[in-house]
């Protein structure tokens, strides 16, 4: 997201956690990105099955069986309530918190390791989340986190300017401006690496319905819903077309994987 007044930020929060809330039977089997990018990130933590782990973000937890072998326990925060009643049937974590990450109830320096998979680019301040890490984390502590970053749906974002003038697709932040928000905690050690999950659909409305199924169609500012019509989706499907591959038509996700640890003093 891009820098918006608190009243538009505060109202997006909100719609976020609704339309996530209301995606949290039909996410999982939609996620395939997003295992892909979780394991992936899970890989950077020491499996040495220590500390306190907080899963900010958890969604329906489906990776919470996976933290035993990092962590002696672990919090799970979300701030669509629905998602987190979803993860908490599994009753794996200690605690299950309804929160905002921009602001989390946590005490300080409680959590050993703190994990996060694409729940970033939802934060209209990420430079306030990485704030809250750095209060959360104990000394010594580890971090992984990813996000989306620009260049993510660019072939939407391109079909959907030939159709019409509108904000149709989630405005994603430079790689440089998380990178510097991410810098602006200097207690904690960063290191970066950007990677390009290219994924295949069959059309575009195959593309369209899994977002919604994931609960990530929100746009910040949007200007209108207006995607009615055979003629509209008629159009966008003939310029998204123009990419297509012998697999299929791609959309790129631009990820950037984060992770740091923080000085022991
Ligand atoms: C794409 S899902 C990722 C879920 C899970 N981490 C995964 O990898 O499958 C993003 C999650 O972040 C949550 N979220 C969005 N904004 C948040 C915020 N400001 N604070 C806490 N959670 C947030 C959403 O409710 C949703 O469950």
């Amino acid at each position: 997201m891009t820098a918006v007044s608190a009243e538009t930020a505060e109202g997006f929060i909100r719609q976020v956690a609704h339309s996530f809330g209301k995606a949290c039977d039909s996410y999982l089997p939609a996620a395939r990105l997003q295992q892909q990018v979780a394991l992936d990130a899970l890989a950077l933590l020491p499996a040495d099955k220590q500390g306190h782990l907080l899963d900010l973000g958890c969604g329906p937890g489906w990776i919470h069986p996976r933290f035993a072998s990092y962590c002696n326990q672990f919090s799970a925060a979300d701030l669509s309530a629905g998602m987190l009643a979803k993860a908490a049937t599994q009753q794996l974590a200690t605690n299950y918190v309804q929160a905002d990450a921009q602001q989390l109830p946590l005490a300080a320096h409680s959590v050993d390791k703190l994990f996060s998979s694409l729940m970033l680019q939802w934060c209209p301040k990420p430079a306030a989340v990485f704030a809250e890490i750095d209060r959360i984390l104990a000394p010594g502590g580890r971090v992984v986190l990813t996000t989306l970053v620009d260049g993510t749906l660019a072939e939407l974002k391109q079909a959907f300017a030939r159709v019409d003038t509108l904000a149709h697709v989630n405005h994603f932040l430079p790689a440089a401006a998380v990178v510097a928000a991410a810098e602006s905690v200097s207690t904690i050690n960063w290191q970066f690496e950007q990677r390009c999950y290219p994924l295949f659909y069959p059309d575009v409305v195959s593309l369209a319905r899994e977002l919604k199924a994931l609960g990530a169609n929100q746009v910040a500012g949007r200007q209108s819903r207006g995607l009615t019509g055979k003629g509209y989706w008629q159009s966008l499907a003939a310029a998204y077309d123009d990419n297509r591959t012998t697999l299929g038509l791609p959309a790129s996700y631009q990820v950037l994987i984060i992770s740091g640890y923080k000085n022991a003093n």
